[in-house]
């Protein structure tokens, strides 16, 4: 396990989770637990830019470590756990904070496009990438697997563990994302970038309802011989070789094609649904799961602290 090299990475308690989320990041997640020593939370305060209600937060993130634990994360493996529980994350963003320009921030294509629609935005919003930064630095990790709309974040992280590096001294390993080219942007039922705030997005754990009616409302471009919005979320589910008789044989049937992607976006559905309804009645496991990870996690950040507290000079000696 020591040697192992590290993988961390967060997910947003902000509402139901979609494929996107899945194929673009939590597969990966599973997929590398047995190779990496992985550090995976819930990202509870940056949800707080948007989620401002006590019960709704409380929800979503037992909600969460629920999903997270459905799609097969092992916590003998990874630990599991939730940012809240490990103040350092925040510590370390304040201090963050105070190295950092806001002309730098305001490059940032959050802030930029919250601008653009003449969002007011809140202070939380505007320095998301220093929390996100201390998120990632506390750790030390050599990957941080995340879909494409996070890349910029984790440059931000890049940036800032260099600049500490040079007024403090060596102190943070400069991370670096991992995004299969696959399945960096996942597209959603529109073709733009699959996403809870464009309403295009097909539930992970949705009933066979739920995936009927989003997949029956795919748009249906038609660019070549099949509808190019189908095909591109059917390539997630089976291979272009797979897939090339099923289109061939129903060409310009687009309901067919649809029907068949309902078939294989349900059969990986099932299974997680019905993890997740047995883990939703075991609550108390969940929360001793998500405690212990806590725990871990907290001594691993404290460590890495006590050198930065040092580094900075807050520590008498
Ligand atoms: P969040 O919660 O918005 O999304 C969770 C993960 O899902 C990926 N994702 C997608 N990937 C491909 N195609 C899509 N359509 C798609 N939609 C979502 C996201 O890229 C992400 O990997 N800021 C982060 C949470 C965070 C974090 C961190 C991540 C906080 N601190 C430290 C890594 C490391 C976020 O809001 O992700």
């Amino acid at each position: 396990m020591a040697d192992k090299q590290r993988l961390l990475s967060g997910i947003k308690p902000t509402g139901r989770l979609h494929i996107g989320n899945y194929f673009g990041a939590m597969r990966q997640f599973v997929e590398l637990q047995d190779k990496y020593t992985s550090y995976i939370f819930i990202a509870d305060y940056h949800a707080l830019t948007s989620v401002q209600n006590a019960e709704s937060l409380q929800e979503l993130i037992l909600n969460t470590a629920i999903d997270y634990l459905a799609v097969g994360l092992n916590p003998k493996k990874v630990v599991l756990f939730k940012q809240s529980d490990v103040p350092q994350h925040t510590e370390l963003a304040w201090i963050f904070n105070c190295i950092t320009t806001m002309p730098y921030l305001q490059r940032s294509h959050v802030f930029k496009d919250a601008q653009a629609k003449n969002k007011e935005i809140d202070v939380g919003t505007f320095v998301y990438p220093m929390l996100m930064a201390a998120d990632i630095l506390l750790y030390s990790p050599d990957v941080v697997p995340v879909g494409a709309d996070q890349k910029q974040h984790i440059e931000y992280a890049r940036d800032t563990a260099q600049k500490f590096n040079n007024i403090f001294g060596e102190t943070f390993k400069l991370p670096k994302e991992y995004t299969p080219k696959d399945s960096a942007t996942i597209p959603g039922v529109d073709g733009q970038k699959m996403s809870k705030s464009y309403n295009n997005t097909i539930p992970l754990f949705g009933s066979r309802d739920d995936v009927e009616k989003a997949v029956m409302g795919i748009v249906t471009d038609s660019g070549g011989d099949f509808p190019q919005h189908v095909y591109a979320i059917h390539k997630l589910y089976k291979s272009e070789d797979e897939l090339k008789n099923v289109y061939d044989d129903n060409k310009g049937n687009y309901k067919a094609l649809k029907e068949a992607l309902i078939a294989d976006v349900e059969e990986v559905a099932r299974p997680l649904r019905e993890k997740r309804e047995e883990l939703t009645k075991d609550k108390a496991y969940v929360l001793s799961v998500l405690k212990e990870g806590g725990k871990i996690a907290r001594e691993i950040a404290e460590e890495k602290m006590k050198e930065i507290r040092e580094k900075i000079g807050v520590t008498l000696q």
